[in-house]
């Protein structure tokens, strides 16, 4: 499984792209309003310090408009993912994007069959969020298991990529299902290492090294 670091903060990315867990990045408008400053700027930097995918999220709300950015987007780097929103003009700029070669990330998708109409246009990632769903009290790993079945009954190669990812057993529970990607905030990347026993057990031979040696 890849991970993707869920975020538009240049620190994160270079901290995780030091402990070489980073295999791409996406941002959404919320990501980079939270850094402040041109948006612009930002984008283009995140995909010069990525060598993987980089999503970048349209704003229009026609077909029209959202492929007309999808172009300006893909000129901040080789590596743009167009992020396009499942609405019935978000497939239909997914569908036109796909025939022009562009690679998209269909994003919040909150049901099985929003993520087949994403496949069916050809999208290259759809985006379940799972922590949203949970949040409102329905199963978000369920819709990945859900997802995984209609993928491979049809033998789709749109990639599952979780998102809304909210603690480490949704990265768990997205290895165990097969997803193909975790978007993950940087808080919970950091976790992934920790386990009380590790520390425990370090602290223990470090106090019978030091017996040993002193
Ligand atoms: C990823 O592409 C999404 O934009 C992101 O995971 C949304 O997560 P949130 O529910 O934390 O906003």
């Amino acid at each position: 499984m890849e991970f993707f670091l869920d975020t538009a903060n240049i620190v994160e990315i270079r901290n995780a792209k030091k402990q070489g867990l980073l295999d791409g990045v996406t941002t959404n408008p919320t990501l980079l309003s939270r850094e402040g400053g041109d948006w612009r700027q930002q984008a283009k930097l995140i995909c010069e310090e990525v060598t993987g995918p980089v999503s970048l999220e349209v704003m229009g709300e026609t077909a029209e408009e959202m492929i007309a950015e999808a172009g300006d987007l893909a000129s901040f780097g080789d590596n743009v993912v167009i992020k396009v929103p499942l609405t019935s003009e978000g497939l239909v700029a997914t569908k036109a994007l796909y025939k022009k070669g562009m690679k998209t990330n269909v994003t919040l998708v909150f049901s099985p069959l929003q993520a087949l109409l994403a496949a069916k246009a050809g999208a290259t990632y759809v985006s379940p969020f799972v922590g949203r769903l949970d949040g409102i009290s329905h199963d978000g790993m369920e819709l990945i298991s859900q997802i995984r079945t209609i993928f491979d009954n049809y033998e789709f190669p749109t990639k599952i990529l979780v998102a809304s990812i909210r603690n480490p057993l949704h990265v768990l529970d997205s290895a165990l299902i097969g997803a193909d990607v975790a978007t993950i905030p940087y808080k919970v990347i950091s976790e992934l290492a920790k386990h009380p026993l590790t520390d425990q057990g370090l602290a223990s031979f470090k106090a019978d090294w030091d017996s040993l040696t002193k």
